[in-house]
């Protein structure tokens, strides 16, 4: 895959999916920019990118807030002179019942991964346009296609993120902008460790790692996401729904 001359603005980067998505992408050729909060992780991602050879931005980034959000976006298309792709990766996954739920978990996912996502979006779509091309990349989920017992309120927001790429994609098309939805099932990241009732959730995750087998890595996703963006410029990958393949639902 040759990625050389295309940048991309890549959020959640301190880790998992986004960090393995945005060495994979410098490695191909790419310039990329990085949103997290954890600016030491950020740093130490983007510094490792360079050591290799590739260009990286480091932007300390709450994507939760719009401001932020969209200073993110307008410094990595400042800096590195176009936005070629925007991964709208950074996510939070809490889980746990409906009833009694400590609702500030609700909000934070809301924020992040619906809200965050279409703040990045907003100010990346008018860069995009003008230069007549331009590819967004939502990490939603399979519990964007299947709801479970104990994962309500991610399910809703990851329906949303799914649903959203699909109308985006149907709109965006008239300004020569690509949509794709990369919708993973387990991989083994930090994703399960933000969680309050963290024994409880790390049980269930072992558990069901026992069932599957082997879980799929961040590499896995970073090359479906980076297949989507090197396609010719007439093919949309709309949707890749990718699982281990010891994983029923
Ligand atoms: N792991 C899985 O099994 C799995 C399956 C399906 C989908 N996904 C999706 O994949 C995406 C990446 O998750 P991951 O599995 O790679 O987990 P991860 O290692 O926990 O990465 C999550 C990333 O999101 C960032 N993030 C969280 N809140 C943020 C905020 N307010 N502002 C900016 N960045 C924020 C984190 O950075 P900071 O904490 O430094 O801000 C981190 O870089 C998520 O959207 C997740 O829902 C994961």
């Amino acid at each position: 895959m040759d990625l050389s001359g295309r940048t991309i603005a890549i959020t959640g980067a301190t880790s998992g999916i986004g960090e393995a998505t945005a060495v994979m992408a410098a490695r191909a050729g790419a310039a990329v920019a990085l949103a997290g909060r954890r600016a030491d992780r950020l740093e130490e991602v983007a510094a490792r990118i360079e050591e290799e050879g590739g260009r990286a931005l480091a932007v300390p980034t709450d994507i939760a807030v719009d401001d932020e959000a969209r200073a993110f976006v307008q410094q990595a298309y400042e800096h590195l002179g176009r936005l070629d792709v925007l991964v709208n990766n950074a996510g939070v996954m809490l889980l746990g019942p409906v009833m009694g739920a400590d609702t500030s978990e609700w909000r934070r996912m809301i924020e992040v991964n619906c809200l965050g996502l279409l703040w990045c979006t907003h100010a990346a779509l008018p860069v995009m346009a003008e230069q007549g091309t331009g590819h967004i990349v939502n990490v939603s989920s399979v519990a964007g296609r299947r709801a479970t017992l104990g994962a309500a309120v991610y399910n809703l927001t990851k329906f949303g993120v799914t649903a959203f790429s699909e109308a985006l994609r149907q709109e965006a098309l008239f300004s020569g902008i690509r949509v794709t939805a990369i919708e993973p099932g387990f991989v083994e990241t930090e994703l399960q460790g933000h969680n309050a009732h963290k024994d409880v959730v790390m049980q269930a995750t072992d558990k069901m790692k026992e069932k599957i087998g082997q879980i799929l890595t961040a590499d896995d996703i970073a090359s479906s996401i980076l297949y989507a963006v090197s396609q010719p410029d007439h093919v949309n990958v709309s949707e890749v729904l990718i699982v281990p393949r010891g994983q029923p639902g």
